[in-house]
């Protein structure tokens, strides 16, 4: 089956789709982008990540393609259309096509949006959470506005090649005083040993992750207790367990950080019992 892309405005054969080689996204990563998870046929959050598309695109004065309602149509239609049952749907929002210049093209150009669906594998992923995931730790050499979900992605491309090369899955930004601020990709945490979660504040230096929230709508339900702060590499590597969370990995156990075993190096229940309860507290739409 061929997939589909949505590319202003048409639906087209993913391998035919195609934008203009003087979108800004192309040429000055102006733009942003959401990810939303598919699982069992729905889409995952969807709300959330439109709220957050919303702030993305405001703070940085790119107005939205479409309307919400219609936008939040053409993401179902391009899960069906690419009969995605379990996987991620990706949208892509820049400021368009205009003759390249630093400064804001006219007011009447329209913004220029692509979305894309593929399939994932839940088995694949099931067997990788059981196993865990290992990180590295970088310095952060970010901007400092990482809470908008912007395109510009060189910094966190270039961490997780690293975390590659080291036989690991992801890697974890560090603030100047050697705490944790979020992964390439992802949100981190940890469990101390008295059951409480522990992230950085969305405050700022991390996006504010849509499953990190939804992970603490699962904590409030089950009257586990959450702990908004920083937590260095070392509190992580002697705690109960840690983990992290994004719409491509829902919640993944951590057990090595750089090299070093978080607790006895294996998954922790904790975070396998939130991934398990993920979906049924999740807001789902059916695509
Ligand atoms: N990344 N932090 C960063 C830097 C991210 O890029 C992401 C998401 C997250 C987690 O956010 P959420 O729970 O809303 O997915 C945190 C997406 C999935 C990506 O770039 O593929």
């Amino acid at each position: 089956m061929s997939r589909i892309a949505y590319v202003n405005g048409r639906y087209v054969p993913h391998n035919a789709a195609s934008v203009h080689i003087e979108d800004r996204g192309y040429q000055f990563a102006d733009g942003v982008y959401e990810v939303c998870e598919v699982a069992r046929g729905y889409i995952i959050d969807m709300p959330r990540h439109l709220d957050r598309l919303g702030r993305s695109l405001g703070e940085l004065r790119i107005s939205w393609p479409l309307g919400r309602k219609p936008l939040e149509m053409v993401l179902r239609e391009v899960v069906r259309r690419n009969k995605v049952v379990n996987g991620l749907v990706y949208l892509q929002v820049t400021r368009g096509v205009a003759k390249r210049d630093h400064f804001f093209p006219s007011a009447d150009t329209a913004p220029a949006i692509v979305v894309t669906a593929k399939r994932t594998d839940p088995r694949a992923a099931s067997k990788k959470a059981a196993k865990g995931i290992s990180v590295i730790t970088v310095p952060e050499n970010r901007w400092e506005r990482v809470d908008i979900k912007s395109v510009g992605l060189l910094p966190n491309v270039l961490a997780r090649q690293k975390a590659k090369e080291a036989g690991a899955q992801e890697a974890w930004f560090l603030d100047t005083d050697g705490t944790v601020k979020e992964g390439a990709a992802t949100n981190a945490w940890i469990v101390t040993g008295e059951g409480v979660l522990v992230t950085r504040p969305a405050e700022s230096g991390i996006l504010r992750g849509i499953t990190r929230a939804t992970v603490m709508d699962i904590a409030a339900r089950h009257n586990i207790k959450v702990e908004e702060r920083a937590f260095s590499v070392e509190e992580a590597l002697s705690a109960r367990e840690a983990f992290i969370t994004a719409a491509t990995t829902v919640v993944m156990p951590v057990v090595a950080i750089d090299g070093h075993p978080v607790a006895n190096g294996h998954p922790g229940s904790v975070a396998l019992s939130l991934r398990e309860a993920f979906f049924d507290v999740a807001e789902k739409t059916l695509a």
